[in-house]
């Protein structure tokens, strides 16, 4: 596998991804492909007893186990590549996997480890730092809701073991809370940032993801009970629909930002009290940084890392950003400006590698405080503001669902369409020659990360995602799209 001879040609580039996914990276279970691990191991421990010799490859912390989020592009591009049977092995695994334990019940692991004759959970109690993943358990739905819309599989759907997992999702969301707000309070490092990074509270990504979760349970439930439902089980399709609305209304109202607002936010009195105050959560000008001036420019807008009390974290975080542009959670001109935004920041974002998994870093006492001095996250490092070809994909997604002959998109489309290329065609050159690098460290992402694993396989999938759908078959850039609040609306009127 080693690159002595590097690949010249695009094909030749896909053919060796498309080689590594399926014969290196997918692993089989009971005569089944259930997933693909995080990295493909390049140590290989041979043992010997005199007569017969075995090779073992040599485990890497965690990096072998088949990781849920990890796993998304695999799923997506399996759906693509006419391997559905893939997918609904590897839901139907993770569902057998669901916690049952009575305090974390309904929620899905983080990753699992395959050996011959079992599978092996970990739901965070065996991560670095014991850090929970809330990601994996809401892209399990997600993914549930793609691959049923995708195959029409309605009869999986319809499943009673499919139908109590959404159940015993539903009941760890809907429940009392000490807060009003429709956000999801999770711990530090409960998504793909999965280290310390002051991404403790309300993080982006978790609420649009959250979001997504919602659209896809509903549906799930709608189409698999149909008829049989019950008047209980609309009831709570009815709050699960009322927290999606809420939930979005709120990431619009205190999470989305352009130069128009932070003008009033800079303007604004503080230390207010009641119900009907313009500041409720107490942001003093002073923390607003003077960075977004020339980042946002006239046109640019983004939804912001995190809202906390006195606090908002004005870091652009990448992934839930195009997530909320892929779900629709974003509003068209709010996506207008937020593909305007990246475009204009493109020496930041795309420079030698994209994407920029956040921006700007932590540096100097952040770093030291809020990281607790991680080496692994210093400043331009990992993910401190490193580069991620994995993300990627995700934007040409986001970008390629909104071009439509009526989309006011369209009048730049020739610029949109010359970032995604050039983007693509740098995943081409480089990946193969650092080795499908997991990512890319310094301002620009020029040298391969200093901790970073190779062979990582949604750097592989991410370039097989992207060729797929900007070059091959741009018609199924709409396989991640969600049911509509007002569809879902809808289809419960039907019903009740
Ligand atoms: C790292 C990443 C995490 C990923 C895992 C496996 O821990 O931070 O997002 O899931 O590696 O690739």
């Amino acid at each position: 596998m080693s690159p002595a001879v590097l690949p010249h040609t695009p094909q030749e580039v896909l053919e060796i991804a498309r080689h590594l996914l399926y014969t290196k990276a997918l692993v089989t279970f009971q005569n089944k492909a259930i997933g693909t691990v995080a990295a493909i191991p390049q140590k290989v421990r041979s043992y010997s007893n005199g007569q017969v010799s075995v090779s073992i490859p040599e485990q890497d912390l965690n990096y072998t186990e088949v990781f849920m989020r990890d796993n998304v592009p695999s799923m997506l591009y399996f759906l693509l590549d006419g391997r559905p049977e893939i997918v609904r092995n590897f839901l139907d695994v993770c569902l057998s996997l669901q916690s049952q334990h009575a305090l974390t019940a309904g929620i899905f692991p983080t990753s699992f480890h395959v050996s011959p004759d079992r599978l092996t959970a970990d739901y965070g109690q065996r991560a670095i730092g014991r850090v929970v993943s809330v990601d994996a358990t809401l892209w399990w739905l997600i993914l549930a809701q793609i691959y049923s819309q995708w195959t029409k599989d309605w009869a999986w759907v319809a499943q009673e073991n499919v139908q109590a997992g959404l159940q015993k999702f539903l009941q760890l969301i809907l429940h009392p809370t000490f807060r009003e707000a429709p956000t999801l309070h999770v711990p530090d490092g409960a998504f793909m940032i999965d280290r310390p990074l002051d991404v403790w509270g309300a993080p982006l990504e978790i609420q649009v993801l959250l979001y997504g979760a919602l659209l896809s349970t509903t549906h799930l439930i709608l189409q698999g009970r149909g008829k049989q439902i019950t008047p209980g089980e609309l009831e709570q399709v009815e709050r699960t629909l009322d927290l999606a609305i809420r939930l979005r209304r709120y990431l619009l109202k205190h999470y989305w930002l352009n130069t128009r607002i932070v003008q009033i936010l800079r303007r604004r009195p503080t230390d207010l009290y009641g119900d009907r105050i313009v500041n409720e959560y107490n942001i003093r000008t002073e923390t607003i940084p003077h960075w977004l001036q020339t980042w946002l420019g006239d046109e640019g807008g983004y939804l912001i890392g995190n809202v906390r009390t006195g606090r908002l974290d004005f870091r652009f975080f990448t992934l839930g950003n195009c997530l909320a542009a892929i779900f629709d959670l974003l509003p068209r001109p709010q996506q207008k400006a937020l593909f305007h935004l990246i475009l204009r920041n493109r020496d930041e974002l795309f420079a030698e590698m994209p994407l920029r998994i956040c921006h700007p870093p932590l540096d100097d006492e952040d770093w030291r405080n809020k990281t607790g001095f991680d080496p692994k996250n210093k400043v331009w490092c990992y993910h401190n503001a490193g580069h991620w070809p994995c993300l990627f994909w995700f934007l040409v997604i986001a970008i390629l669902r909104q071009e439509s002959p009526s989309d006011e998109l369209v009048a730049d489309s020739y610029a949109y369409h010359r970032l995604l290329k050039d983007g693509y065609e740098t995943l081409l050159d480089r990946l193969p020659e650092q080795q499908w690098a997991e990512y890319f460290d310094g301002p620009t992402g020029v040298w391969i990360g200093q901790q970073a694993r190779t062979y990582q396989t949604w750097t592989i999938t991410s370039l097989l995602l992207t060729e797929h759908l900007l070059i091959h078959k741009s018609e199924d850039k709409r396989i991640m799209d969600l049911p509509s609040l007002r569809y879902l609306l809808n289809l419960k009127r039907g019903l009740a």
